[in-house]
């Protein structure tokens, strides 16, 4: 469904990505894993079009969108859930689940309906501004808002990042509900544990390279990937 070829993303001179090749299929939940400032945030925005990599190729369901805008590939079905959430705070939760569907604002009951069953506290608290939300719940319309959008493949980055160990658990079950009922998935996680656990397979990112991919139980016992991500 998706696939990377030799991607290379830069900043002035300085080469964030460098000569990434991957790919997704339709259907999966693929981890990309790897420690601060390994380059998956900018690997993500490559992916969804707010990044131009300089060198190499971006397919997404047998379609060239290297030169597409990030709003094109929205459209296509590619949504980006961003690193710190980026929500409106001082905006009402229902406007920021409103602010997912500016590419498909025919379905926007209906995806408003979805999200809410999915996510019921939400429900409670559509008329509460964004910013009043715990952590676990703005991260829940992070996500919530992505779904708005109609993807096909959703890139979440990072979404457990600062939540309690038992929220960042329960979303990590959203996001593999989301997979079952067949969302694609690219999982950013710095929680290795967590990421492995509900994905498929898995590439570690380092220095804007990949060292290292395969199925997520290879990886989990992986004695290079035990000692630098798994805590031994
Ligand atoms: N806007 C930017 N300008 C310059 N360098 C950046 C910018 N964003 C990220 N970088 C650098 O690119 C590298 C990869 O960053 P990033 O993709 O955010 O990594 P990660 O998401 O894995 O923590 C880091 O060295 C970071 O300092
Ligand atoms: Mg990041």
């Amino acid at each position: 469904m998706l696939s990377l070829e030799n991607l290379s993303t830069f900043y002035g001179n300085f080469e964030a990505i460098k000569g990434i090749s991957m790919s997704v299929e339709q259907g999966e939940l693929v981890a990309v894993i790897g420690a601060n400032g390994a380059g998956k945030t900018t690997l993500m925005r490559t992916i969804c079009g707010l990044h131009k990599p300089k060198i190499g190729r971006i397919m997404f369901a047998d379609i060239d969108i290297t030169s597409l805008g990030p709003v094109e590939r929205v459209k296509k079905g590619i949504v980006y859930c961003p690193e710190g959430r980026m929500l409106f705070p001082e905006m009402k939760v229902s406007d920021n689940l409103e602010m997912g569907a500016y590419t498909c604002i025919d379905d926007l009951k209906k995806n408003f309906d979805k999200v809410l069953a999915l996510f019921p506290v939400l429900k409670d608290r559509k008329n509460q501004l964004a910013g009043s939300l715990s952590g676990g719940e703005q991260q829940m319309l992070a996500i919530g808002r992505s779904l708005m959008g109609n993807p096909k493949l959703i890139l979440f980055d990072e979404p457990s990042t600062g939540l309690a160990p038992i929220i960042a658990e329960e979303l990590m079950q959203v996001i593999k509900q989301l997979n079952d009922e067949g969302k694609t998935v690219v999982l950013v996680e710095q929680n290795v544990h967590l990421a492995l656990e509900i994905s498929q397979r898995g590439y570690i990112i380092e220095n804007g390279k990949i060292v290292l991919e395969g199925d997520a139980l290879a990886l989990r016992e992986n004695e290079e990937v035990k000692r630098a991500y798994l805590g031994g």
